[in-house]
């Protein structure tokens, strides 16, 4: 396993489309573990393909409770009901934090990573982190649809007290 080095804000890389995963390789598996590695060193809650380079629809989550870590190959909202406002924030924009609104419950289909179609129910942060990630898969941030006046730099002065009240809710 390896740290991949993440992708940020300006790089064009996030802004293009993910190709579906036709074949989950061994290649793809090293992938996902490398991806769960480099989100846990970050303290994410989410990363997506794109965020470290690779152009293809994958995403892993983990809310650090049990039955939330996942990882998710192509997958596809099938289902949302609600709204919430979330505070937000994206490992490839390490200082920035804002209001978002997503989905209160999701439901997304997708593949494991031994290729059995699964199906995920989240609600709050996981609805959240799943819309948030499957975002990054069609090359959409969540700075570019933050409420008007809510998006925060967070800087090295006030980092620790943004910190506290952010929860650090990275994805
Ligand atoms: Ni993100």
């Amino acid at each position: 396993m390896a740290i991949r080095n993440l992708r940020y804000s300006n790089d064009e890389i996030l802004r293009k489309r993910s190709r579906e995963i036709e074949v989950i390789d061994d290649k793809i598996k090293e992938l996902a573990k490398d991806m769960m590695e480099t989100m846990h060193k970050y303290d994410g809650v989410g990363l997506a393909g794109p965020q470290v380079g690779i152009l293809k629809r994958i995403i892993v989550i983990d809310l650090y409770e049990e039955g939330t870590q996942f990882i998710l190959i192509n997958p596809v909202i099938v289902k949302t009901k609600g709204e919430q406002v979330c505070e937000e924030g994206c490992l490839s924009f390490p200082n920035q934090f804002g209001k978002v609104v997503r989905p209160k419950e999701i439901e997304v289909v997708a593949l494991d990573i031994d290729g059995n179609k699964i199906r995920v129910k989240g609600k709050d942060l996981l609805a959240q982190a799943l819309a948030h990630e499957i975002d990054h898969l069609d090359g959409k941030l969540f700075v570019d649809f933050v409420e008007p006046g809510t998006l925060e730099t967070v800087t090295p002065e006030n980092k620790e007290t943004k910190k506290e009240e952010k929860n650090n809710r990275k994805k």
